[in-house]
């Protein structure tokens, strides 16, 4: 990968997609400088299957294979990795965890979005565990999702652009180590 290349992603889904597709706009429109090589699916049914192919993307799907464990799993969606070169993975709504071993592989290679700190906050129904007084789970989860289609691509742009590194054990911004994690208010661009 160098200076200039577009970066090569591999966007692995679970489901609707809607990072995924923000994500792959972006690229079309040339808003960052990548590519979606690939959408990768553990399910046949991620209704973000066919929003991929509509925009001109290859789709797989990676099953878990009877009675194999989750290691066989990886080892499948490893091989579907690999065939497509990616320079970055993006974890986009991705409903299985992976092993240690799988995520040390490509570490400074993968990201991943969620809309609750990890690990403090784990598991399923996020949204309906931290509602604000007036809200339901579905608006809090959409105004969440708005939130991330600016936020996803946007870090994968640093990403293309170099800005943003793994290197000695953290990650870097414009040569700066993030010790804490960046603080934005986006609930004005949330809301336009
Ligand atoms: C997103 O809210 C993401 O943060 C979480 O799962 C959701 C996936 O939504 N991990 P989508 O499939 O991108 O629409």
């Amino acid at each position: 990968m160098s200076a200039g290349t577009p970066l090569r992603l591999a966007i692995v889904i679970s489901g609707r997609g809607s990072n995924m597709i923000a994500i792959a706009r972006a690229c079309l429109a040339g808003s960052i400088a990548a590519r979606v090589a690939v959408v990768i699916s553990d399910r046949a049914d991620a209704a973000g299957l066919a929003g991929a192919a509509a925009l001109g993307i290859e789709t797989a799907t990676v099953l878990q294979p009877q009675a194999a464990g989750a290691a066989a799993f990886e080892r499948t969606l490893a091989a579907a990795l690999q065939g497509h070169q990616p320079d970055m993975i993006a974890l986009a709504g991705f409903m299985r965890i992976l092993s240690g071993r799988f995520v040390e592989h490509y570490l400074g290679r993968m990201l991943n979005i969620h809309p609750s700190l990890l690990p403090a906050y784990r598991g399923l129904h996020t949204h309906a565990r931290v509602l604000e007084a007036g809200d339901t789970e579905a608006t809090l989860s959409a105004r969440v999702q708005a939130t991330e289609h600016i936020i996803y691509p946007r870090v994968l742009g640093w990403c293309a652009q170099r800005r943003l590194a793994w290197r000695e054990g953290a990650a870097w911004l414009d040569g700066r180590r993030l010790d804490t994690p960046i603080v934005e208010d986006f609930r004005v661009a949330a809301r336009n």
